[in-house]
């Protein structure tokens, strides 16, 4: 018997919204993926989503950071680039989602910018996040760690001979430092924040996702595995 999701007399319960956050070649669209899967076989209406992109206007500004074509403006006009794209985002696809009372699963989200944009400053990264955001906070943020070197091999061997993207061409001390900003947020927001070692196997980090999941919206924590 699953929720009850759809019944009349069913309490209804109310949408979610996680986001995953990490490195390199953390394993985020792998593990999204998974915990969608579980969330459906609960009768979890679930929408699954990613930045930058999530929505046709966020998407098409995706290319245009991912590709390298903004980085000559400086970090100040990417860190808008992003915000606008996260607005669009919001706006078009999250929002909607969660007032119909589907859980959003997020691949990325604003905790990307405080880390890898973290050198145009917080009042400017507060400014940004008060417009894009307009008060929209994740309920969960799972943040999948891992040492920035096991990141970097685990992406170069899933990208193969494709051109390496315009954030992960950065020098290994950059990486370093982003998953020590990543580490402080989480003690920053132990509320929402849970750290997942990433660094174990898939299935693993699968479950782990899954008991705090479980544990935190009050979810049946067995099931079949995703
Ligand atoms: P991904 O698809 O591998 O997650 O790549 C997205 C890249 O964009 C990743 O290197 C992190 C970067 N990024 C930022 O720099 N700022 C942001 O706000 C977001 C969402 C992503």
């Amino acid at each position: 018997m699953t929720a009850g999701v759809g019944l009349p007399d069913a309490p209804r319960r109310p949408a979610r919204f996680i986001t995953l956050e990490g490195g390199e070649g953390a394993g985020k669209s792998t593990q999204a993926r998974r915990l969608a899967e579980r969330l459906h076989g609960l009768g979890i209406g679930t929408v699954s989503t990613r930045e930058p992109g999530g929505s046709p206007g966020a998407e098409a500004v995706r290319h245009v950071l991912l590709s390298g074509a903004a980085e000559r403006f400086g970090p100040d006009v990417e860190a808008i680039l992003f915000a606008a794209a996260r607005a669009d985002h919001v706006d078009e696809t999250i929002r909607p989602a969660l007032e119909r009372g589907d859980w959003v699963i997020c691949d990325r989200f604003a905790d990307s910018t405080r880390v890898y944009q973290a050198e145009i400053g917080t009042a400017l990264i507060d400014a940004l996040e008060t417009v894009a955001l307009d008060g929209l906070v994740p309920d969960l943020t799972l943040l999948l760690d891992l040492p920035a070197e096991t990141g970097l091999e685990r992406a170069r061997a899933r990208r193969g001979d494709d051109a390496v993207d315009r954030f992960e061409k950065d020098a290994l001390a950059l990486h370093v430092a982003r998953r020590e900003a990543f580490l402080a947020l989480a003690r920053r927001h132990p509320e929402r924040i849970a750290v997942i070692d990433a660094g174990a196997e898939a299935d693993a980090v699968a479950e782990a996702i899954w008991a705090t999941v479980a544990a935190r919206f009050g979810l049946a924590s067995g099931g079949p595995a995703g």
